[in-house]
């Protein structure tokens, strides 16, 4: 059985329950990943884990070398990759607590590492990205929440921003004319990475607040920490049912 690769994301730094085999520290043509890579089973499956903002939590969205990561889960023979992502909100199906599984994605990042296609090229290279995740693993990730009985919204478009900050009201205003259901600020360049590598690629996507200016207030750490902290233990329930197909 290939192994699942999962990259983790705030609020999944460690897979609990991963019953870890080796670490293995990587070096890529791009640099150093996140972290070392955790090779184990979850759940009687295997899965190489890689916690997207380092193990201790300090790499912030705009300095993740997503380049390196990636390259890293395709040297370690993963064919299948789960980004998992806290997102704010934007329309009623993302309210706070809710798992999605997006199927589209628009890129406001900037400035960062974006490519693989740039250097010693034979040739300019376009990659598709009509469907910029993979719908197998989207149906995977769909039919293991059946499974296990998680309640999980399919589609809906993920904005990527920039980050660190939040938005303003007016950006989530504007995301919103734009079709955007969820904003998170790590969705790209990973998702494009992942398909110059050929790797299929498919987002869990847990919604840990109301996105600036769909309620009254600021947005809290507090409440950010909250849904993360349930919203995760129903995630974990679906990556360990993904990581068995
Ligand atoms: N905006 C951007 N990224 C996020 C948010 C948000 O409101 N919540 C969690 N990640």
């Amino acid at each position: 059985m290939q192994a699942l690769g999962i990259i983790g994301g705030s609020g999944l730094t460690r897979l609990k329950a991963l019953e870890v085999e080796r670490q293995e520290a990587i070096t890529t043509p791009y640099g150093d990943p996140s972290a070392p890579l955790t090779f184990g089973h979850f759940d009687g499956s295997p899965v190489v884990f890689l916690p997207r903002h380092g193990g201790a939590h300090t790499v912030p969205p705009h300095r993740v070398n997503y380049r390196a990561n990636l390259w890293a889960m395709k040297d370690a023979g993963v064919g299948r990759v789960i980004g998992m992502a806290a997102v704010g909100g934007i329309t009623a199906a993302l309210a706070p607590g809710r798992l999605c599984v997006p199927d589209q994605i628009i890129d406001y990042t900037w400035g960062r590492d974006h490519t693989l296609f740039e250097e010693d090229l034979d040739s300019v290279t376009h990659i598709d990205f009509t469907d910029p995740y993979c719908e197998l693993l989207r149906h995977d990730l769909l039919n293991a929440a059946g499974h296990v009985g998680v309640l999980v919204h399919d589609g809906g478009t993920y904005a990527a921003t920039q980050g660190p900050r939040l938005e303003s009201k007016a950006e989530i205003l504007r995301l919103e004319r734009d079709g955007c259901d969820m904003v998170g600020m790590t969705g790209m360049p990973e998702a494009a990475l992942a398909r110059e590598l050929g790797i299929c690629y498919a987002c869990l996507a847990l919604s840990v607040n109301w996105a600036a200016g769909k309620t009254d207030g600021p947005i809290t750490m507090d409440e950010i920490e909250h849904y993360l902290d349930t919203g995760m233990a129903e995630a974990r329930k679906v990556l360990a049912a993904v990581a068995h197909q």
